[in-house]
Order: structure tokens, then C-alpha cells, then sequence
């Protein structure tokens, strides 16, 4: 009896060594003095021993489409079915099978305008011209206007080659989008989570007190800070939706400071609709497990008489499922 405990005992902390060990490298490896080539080592390495390596590469080349309606009693009827591609979290320069499986994407897709919430390069560090490149590749697949803005792991120094692309970067900034005679507002903010060079003030400051207004910004840890200064609608990234995941999409960590609900997909917080995506591209390692790559095609809807004044309704549907 003994005997059979111990083995039982010893399978268990086998099966959680591994785990730990990509808990540390997946979110804390920074706060721990791991480097990334640590990170990267242990994650690979510890997927290989488990077997999942190859399916979790293959995973993070399956690029899910999903679709998330929303709707808000103070959209301008003239915006009905207003409809924002999304996509974040290239890290460009990490794996081109899914790069080019998104170009395959994006090619027939109809929308009215395309954001891009940060992480264009892999790496926090290093060369960028590898990431501007293939950025560059990417978005003459995407129809204009593009508007985007910096995360973590991109330099200020990318913005002159972003902007030369076309893209609009919206470094607490504002842009008012205009239909017949009626404006929305699309405001974008620096990094927030490491750079801590974000102004929401002074990118919500050209709004008009009653206009409809969307706030662009990498990490959804800003939330509170959003929803205060009254915007209607904030889409983000950054979490990667946890990228390695427990069975029912149960992430590790998130490598943010905010509560689990709003890891990934649609939330909403006070009088504020949100996204969270999970990301088109990976970081660290090109892999995923039970959290599959997505893009995201948004559609703005005017609330019925009587309905809820918030996007609470949100609710995202993939095109096409496939399960791991
Ligand atoms: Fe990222």
C-alpha cells in the first residue's frame, strides 16, 4: 500500500515538475533572473520531453478567425455594422508559416478599418529591421486605413518605418473617423505595461464629451484608467491568452497584472466593452497549446430600444473551430 502511494506520489511530481518549470519560463523568468534564451530553452525542452513539442508548433500555426458583435446605445446609426479588423501580437519575425497562413487570411476579408495592438517584433531587444519587414510584407495584404500602436516588445525607433507603410500609429493620439455626417473617435496609447509611457488623458482630450469613442491600447491592465475617461470600447492583446494553456483554455500566467477574466476574448468593466485578443503570432517559442492564434473581425451594433447601453452582449464566435 505503502509501495503504491509512493509510485502514485512520484508520478505526480513528475508530471508537475514539467508544469512548474513552464510556469517559471512562461511568465516569471523575468522577475526570477532566467534570461529569454533560458525561457526559450526550458520551454522547448520541456514540451519535447512531454511530447507536445510538434503539435504545439503546429497549433501555433492555426490561425482561428473570430467574430465579436457588440453593441452600444451611443453608436452613431450612420456606424451600424461599422466592422474593425484586429489583429495583435505578430512577433513578425517568430514564425513565417503563420505569417504567411495570415496573409492567406486577411487577403478576402471585409472590414472598415484594421487595428494592430502591438508586439510587432519577437524579441524586447535586439534588430527590428527583420520585424518592420515583415510587417511590411503583412500589411500590403491589409486594406487602409490602418491604425496601430507600440507594445512591449517594440522600440519607438520602428515608428518612422511603420508610418512609411501607411500605418497610422497612434502614440496617445486620436483619430476622428468620419461617416456622412457623424464622427467616432479612435484613440491609441503607448506601451502601458513596461515602457509605462501611456496617456490616456492626452489621448482622449480632442474627444467630445458624448461622442462614441475607441481607445487602442497593447495590455488590457489599463482598463480601469480607461473606462474613467469614459471611452466606449478598448481592444487590446499582450496576453497571448496565456499562449500555453491547461486543458479548457486555462492559461499559466498571462504575464499581466489583471484579473483572469479579462485574459482573453470579450469582457466588459463599468460602462466599458472590451477584447482582449489572444494574439496572431507567439512570443518566446513559436508554440501554443489549448489557446490557438487568432485575428479578429469586430462588428459595432446599435443597442435596441430599451438594451443595455454597454457591449455587454459581446460574445466571440470562431469561423472555423478546430479542436486540439
Ligand atoms: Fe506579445
Amino acid at each position: 500500500m505503502r509501495n503504491s502511494d509512493n509510485s502514485a506520489g512520484v508520478r505526480s511530481l513528475l508530471k508537475t515538475v514539467p508544469l512548474l518549470m513552464l510556469v517559471v519560463a512562461c511568465g516569471h523568468f523575468n522577475r526570477i533572473g532566467i534570461s529569454v534564451a533560458g525561457a526559450e530553452w526550458i520551454i522547448r525542452n520541456v514540451l519535447k520531453a512531454t511530447g507536445l513539442y510538434w503539435r504545439a508548433r503546429r497549433n501555433a500555426e492555426r490561425i482561428l478567425v473570430k467574430r465579436n458583435d457588440m453593441r452600444f446605445k451611443t453608436l452613431p446609426p450612420l456606424f451600424e455594422g461599422f466592422t474593425i479588423l484586429h489583429i495583435s501580437d505578430l512577433h513578425v519575425d517568430m514564425n513565417e508559416v503563420a505569417m504567411n497562413r495570415l496573409i492567406e487570411l486577411v487577403g478576402s476579408m471585409q472590414y472598415d478599418v484594421c487595428v494592430l495592438t502591438g508586439d510587432y517584433r519577437g524579441r524586447t531587444f535586439g534588430p527590428f529591421q527583420p520585424a518592420l519587414d515583415g510587417v511590411a510584407r503583412v500589411g500590403t495584404h491589409l486594406k487602409q486605413p490602418i491604425y496601430a500602436v507600440l507594445g512591449n516588445h517594440d522600440t519607438i525607433q520602428m515608428v518612422p518605418g511603420l508610418e512609411a507603410m501607411g500605418i497610422r500609429m497612434l502614440l496617445n493620439e486620436c483619430e476622428p473617423i468620419v461617416r456622412g455626417n457623424a464622427t467616432i473617435y479612435l484613440a491609441g496609447i503607448d506601451d502601458a505595461h513596461f515602457y509605462r509611457v501611456d496617456n490616456i488623458e492626452k489621448a482622449a482630450s480632442s474627444i467630445p464629451h458624448e461622442a462614441f469613442s475607441i481607445l487602442l491600447s497593447h495590455t488590457p491592465e489599463i482598463y480601469r484608467q480607461a473606462a474613467h475617461a469614459g471611452f466606449d470600447l478598448l481592444l487590446s492583446g499582450h496576453t497571448h491568452g496565456g499562449q500555453i494553456c491547461l486543458p479548457g483554455s486555462i492559461p499559466l500566467t498571462l504575464g499581466s497584472v489583471l484579473p483572469r477574466r479579462f485574459g482573453a476574448g470579450a469582457w466588459s468593466y463599468h460602462n466599458m466593452a472590451g477584447y482582449t485578443s489572444a494574439g496572431v503570432g507567439s512570443s518566446i517559442v513559436p508554440v501554443r497549446i489549448n489557446c490557438l492564434p487568432e485575428i479578429t473581425l469586430h462588428r459595432l451594433r446599435r443597442a435596441q430600444e430599451g438594451g443595455s447601453s454597454v457591449g455587454t452582449v459581446a460574445q466571440s464566435q470562431p469561423e472555423k473551430e478546430t479542436r486540439e
